[in-house]
């Protein structure tokens, strides 16, 4: 055998009409989806042709019949979803991964009507589609770390009192939501210089929450309420200069296993065990009454 023969080059013009048929095909299946969605899976193969800019004769090349072209157009959403299920399994972030997932399918179904309905009335168009498979494997993987992740919690806080103090369970860990006084915000800044973080450089909380109050809002504080150095969960002491904690004590959080304190913003004290500020979560407001735990603020 001559290793050195090589393959004939593909002539230009073939190439050309490849790149043609290519292009004709993605503008038929364009076209049927916008004249389906129009008038129904009834429309004539010439409003198709003529929406395409092609000849009738073109159209029955690529789809020999009608149910050749529904079925290319089920192909092409299956597609969709299997890639978008893949993506989703990409989403560091499960529930939001799981949530992009289920938005797109809501949005592509609503909008592609026509085809929408005939996959509920022809099933056997969904039965032969290759993606299935891969986007039934990719959905339900994305389901299940959504579910170990855990939901979003929505919390009203329309109830809760200045300097009250609230505990939800969010992926298995308890969070605190507290409304915070005038007072409490103003004797944030006159802790810095006893504080291991002062300006949460090397803790954990969302963007938007990066700030001297380490909250969206100033006067919401939600927090993990786990202790940063075994996994306790400290306890709330809002009072100022207690007998236990001595004259210097503006109101905080006390772990009192190893003695670890937190301001009122989760900013851990210098020389406690606790290496790290308390962990605020991701959140937003979904209205001025209406905190979710577990999604952030889209910027
Ligand atoms: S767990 Fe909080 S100080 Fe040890």
């Amino acid at each position: 055998m001559d290793m050195t023969a090589t393959t004939p080059p593909t002539p230009v013009t073939e190439v050309k009409l490849r790149a043609d048929a290519r292009r004709n095909r993605k503008r038929i299946l364009e076209a049927a989806r916008e004249q389906y969605a129009q008038h129904g899976l009834d429309v004539h193969v010439d409003r198709i042709a003529r929406a395409a800019g092609v000849g009738v004769g073109t159209v029955y090349r690529h789809f020999p019949n009608k149910e050749d072209l529904l079925q290319a157009l089920v192909d092409e959403r299956f597609a969709f979803f299997a890639e978008v299920a893949r993506n989703a399994l990409d989403d560091p972030d499960p529930w939001n991964g799981f949530s992009t997932m289920m938005r797109e399918s809501a949005r592509v179904t609503a909008e592609d009507r026509a085809v929408s309905e005939a996959m509920d009335q022809q099933p056997g168009v969904c039965e032969c589609s290759a993606d299935k498979t891969s986007l039934r494997e990719h959905g339900a993987e994305v389901v299940e770390r959504a579910k170990a992740a855990g939901a979003p919690v929505e919390v009203d806080i329309s109830k809760l009192e200045l300097g009250q103090k609230i505990d939800v369970e969010w992926r298995g860990k308890v969070v605190w939501l507290i409304r915070r006084t005038p007072d409490m915000l103003a004797n944030l800044p006159k802790l810095d210089p006893r504080l291991a973080d002062p300006k949460s450089d090397s803790s954990q909380q969302p963007k938007d929450c990066k700030n001297e109050w380490r909250s969206i809002k100033p006067e919401m504080f939600v927090a993990v309420g786990i202790c940063t150095h075994l996994g306790c969960s400290p306890t709330y002491r809002k009072e100022i200069a207690p007998a236990d904690l001595g004259p210097d004590w503006l109101g905080g959080f006390f772990c009192p296993c190893h003695q670890s304190k937190f301001d009122l913003a989760g900013r851990v004290y210098r020389g406690v065990p606790a290496p790290l500020n308390l962990v605020v979560p991701p959140y937003k407001f979904a209205s001025d009454a209406i905190v979710v735990v577990g999604e952030e603020t889209k910027t």
